[in-house]
Order: C-alpha cells, then structure tokens, then sequence
C-alpha cells in the first residue's frame, strides 16, 4: 500500500485549537481537519498504519534547512555533524550535501559515513578513549583530523602513522568553563574524563609533545563545553581563553596554529516556551569576538569549525507511539505506550521533559495532566510525566512526540529483547523507509550459542 500524499490532496484548511503550539515541530507540521498532524507532508496516523509503531519519523527538509541555518550564519567556518545525535546513510548523505562536515567517534560511524561516500577529509575522529581499532580505521581510511584527548594517546597515534605521513591532529583541551544542561553533558570543566586542562598545565605539555612528533601535524585546538547550552557567553568565555593558549603556544614554539574548533552542544527547545540558542546571535557574537581578541594577541583569526548535532537532527524527528494501556492508579492517569525507554532513554538518564500530543483522531475532551510511560519493565520507565492530554484517551490512540531526532535512537537498546523501531524519512509528501524495524531475528542472529 502507498501512503504518499501530495499536499494538494491534504485536507483544506488545518484548524489549529488555541491551545495548541506547534513551536517545537518541525516548520513543515500542519494540523489536520481529522485530528491528525502532518509532518514532511505525510499524516502521522498513515505512517503509523503502514510500519507499526513505535516509529520514528525524520523530515528531510528540516535537516537540511537547519544546515542552510548554520551554513548562512557562519559561512566562513567549517560546520560539522556531529554523528553521536543520530547517524544513518540517507543522514551522512542529507549533510554532506548541505556542505558539512563529520564529526565521528568510532570506527563504525567513520565506516558507515565513507562507505556512503563521505569524503575523509571532512571528517573528525574524537574520543577519549579511542581503541586501537578507532585510530587505525581512520588512519586507513585517511580522516582529515583526530582530535588527541589525552597525553597518552600522541605517541600511540604517532607510532601507528606510516613513516613519511603526516596525520593532522587538534588538541582538545578544557577551558574550565561550566555549560550545560545536565551534569551529565557538562564537558569543559576540570572534573570530567574529556580533554586537556589548560589550567593546570596539561594542555600545553600536550602541544610540546605533538610538536615533538614529526608523524602528527598540530592543525589547531578543540573544545566542547557541552550540550544544550541555551547562551552565547559561554562560548565567548572559551573562545577566550583558546585565543590565549593559541597566543602562548606562539610566544614559546613560535607556531601559529591555523584551526580552532568550538565544538556543538547548541540547545534546542523541546516544549513549547523552552529557550534555544539563537544560531545567528552565536555566530555574530564569536566572529566579533574571535577578530578582536586575534587582534588583541597578534595573531590571524584561525579558521573555526563547530560541530553540533543536537541543533541539526533533534528538532526533525518525531517519534509515533501507540497507546496500550490506560490505568488509573494512586490519583494520577498513567498511559503506557508501546515503545519508552529503549528508544529514548532521555527522561530516565536526564530528566528531560517532553510535550506528546494526541494525533490521530479528533477529540472534543477536556485535557487532563497524565503521566505518559513505557513498557520497559521498571518503574522509572517514564517518557513523560504530568503532561496534558485530553481526558478520554485511550488504548489503541496514537501519541506523537517532537524533538526526537537527536540521542535518542542512537542511544536505543534493544531492552526487555525488544527490536528497536524503524525510521522514515518524510519529504515532500513522500515516506520512505531509511531503518527496517529490528526483528527477532536481528537480535537472536547474535546469540551463537547453542
Ligand atoms: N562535539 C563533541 C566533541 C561532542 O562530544 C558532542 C556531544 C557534540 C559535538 C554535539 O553536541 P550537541 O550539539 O549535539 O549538543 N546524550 C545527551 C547529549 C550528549 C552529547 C555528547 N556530545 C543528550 O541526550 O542530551
């Protein structure tokens, strides 16, 4: 059966209710007459129809309108995806035509991005604890840049570059800058495992001994601060002091390095009412701020690069469910859906909140707060807790949550040996199958034993 719909054949005029705020969705989102929502073009209760729920959906267009976003706000720099938030093949290939970069953390994201035509040379090895496997993959298949993390790493990366080669390498070092949205992305601070201290001298021991490495050309350094960071200071506060290692480096090796990269962590809202940071402001801010404070220390504006993930895929996704159960327990409302935990794991690792919407069908009932949970077997298997629904929903509805591009199937698992969901990609009224839903089959492949 196909579903595609052209727009012309939507229903005429969506009727949006006062209440409801369609700020988070992607911009091509459009509130149906039958209750529905249409995103990309495609009503989500046909996507659902056609490959089952759980589902995840992607609009293409916002990936690469949002990339447009930055390539217009920085045009200068190099911007770089940064995988971890979500990577498939149509995914690599969405960025690499809107000019991005790579930003990868293991041999399987590098391998998925070159098979599928990645060039290597836009793309970026991180980790801080990059196996033998990670350093010598990228070697081979000759990434533009692997960014050291630890005084250990130089002379093992340096010991496995062919004699005559030379690997360009940044150094990622710590600002000692607090950001972020949770402890657990807080990443320029002294007390966490990434990077090099600048404070405490770390960071510039690193640079003496990558220097020293006739294997290893030092490009430049690296930070990132963190994720969903809502303000540019921040990122003005960490310019500042790399601008100052940079100016060091010079006085003592007489070395002016060429690059400095920002890294991503750009905050998106994920409720309506929630602050993101403003693309334009940042880039305004630390162009000014990286031409003055260059000035300041005689030194030539390096090139930047960023690398955000979150802000790219994160506000593109919408991730479909079905209502299971509804059960009424203890005073609160609590509607457990066929999917939780495994596929988004944010609420349970960091707190984080989300607005589902009932879509589907239309409903004349009064909202009631409830608490939306998974079917994981724990309790704290909660997608979102106390939020409004209409009071007479029930098993069998479909409830859709925006903003759910970004970690949260790449971070699924297959808990409870549930197949992880499928993944569609809408554009232009069309849906089309990027990720088959994992099957048993899938899972009990691995298990050889007998
Ligand atoms: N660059 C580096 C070196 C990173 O470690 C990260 C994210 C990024 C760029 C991209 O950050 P973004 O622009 O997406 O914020 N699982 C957490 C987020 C972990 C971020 C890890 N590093 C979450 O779901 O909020």
């Amino acid at each position: 059966m196909s579903i595609s719909v052209t727009p012309a054949a939507l229903p005429a005029p969506p009727h949006v209710p006062a209440d409801d705020d369609l700020s988070v969705w992607p911009a091509s989102t459009l509130a149906l007459a039958d209750g529905d929502l249409a995103v990309g073009g495609v009503p989500l209760a046909e996507v659902a129809d056609r490959f089952g729920t759980p589902v995840y959906l992607l609009d293409e267009e916002e990936v690469r309108s949002r990339c447009r976003t930055y390539r217009a706000a920085f045009p200068d720099a190099d911007v770089v995806y940064a995988a971890k938030a979500y990577l498939c093949r149509a995914v690599a290939r969405w960025v690499r035509e809107e000019g991005f970069g790579l930003d990868v953390v293991s041999a399987g994201e590098l391998e998925l991005a070159v098979t599928t035509g990645f060039p290597p040379d836009r793309i970026l090895l991180h980790g801080n604890a990059k196996s033998p496997e990670d350093l010598r993959t990228a070697l081979r298949l000759g990434v533009g840049r692997i960014v050291i993390d630890s005084a250990g790493e130089i002379a093992r990366l340096a010991a496995l570059v062919p004699p005559g080669d030379r690997q360009r390498v940044l150094l990622r070092v710590v600002p000692g800058v607090a950001a972020g949205g949770h402890p657990s992305i807080r990443t320029g601070t002294e007390d966490q495992k990434f990077g090099l201290s600048i404070t405490d001298g770390s960071a510039q021991h690193a640079v003496d001994r990558v220097l020293g490495q006739p294997g290893l050309e030092l490009a430049g350094l690296h930070c990132h601060i963190g994720s969903q960071i809502t303000t540019v200071k921040p990122y003005v506060a960490a310019l500042r002091r790399l601008i100052g290692l940079m100016a060091r480096i010079r006085d003592q090796y007489g070395v002016v390095l060429p690059e400095l990269d920002l890294g991503g962590g750009h905050a998106v809202a994920y409720r309506p009412g929630e602050s993101a940071l403003d693309i334009t402001a940042l880039a305004t801010r630390i162009r000014a701020e990286l031409a003055e404070g260059c000035a300041r220390a005689g030194l030539p504006v390096p090139r930047l690069t960023l690398e955000p993930g979150r802000a790219v895929i994160g506000p593109a996704g919408v991730a479909v469910y079905r209502v299971l159960t509804v059960k009424r327990a203890a005073g609160r409302t609590l509607v457990a859906v066929d999917g939780g935990m495994s596929d988004n794991p944010r609420p349970a690792l960091y707190g984080v909140r989300y607005a589902p919407r009932l879509v589907g069908r239309t409903h004349a009932a009064a909202r009631a707060n409830v608490d939306v949970v998974g079917r994981y077997c724990e309790a704290g298997d909660i997608l979102a807790a106390d939020v409004p629904l209409p009071e007479d929903v029930r098993p069998g509805d479909l409830l859709a949550l925006p903003v759910a591009g970004a970690y949260h199937l790449s971070m699924a698992s297959t808990y409870n040996m549930v197949g992880r969901p499928p993944v569609v990609a809408v554009s232009h009224a069309h849906p089309r199958l990027l990720i088959r839903r994992e099957s048993f089959e899938d899972m009990s492949a691995r298990d050889v034993s007998e």
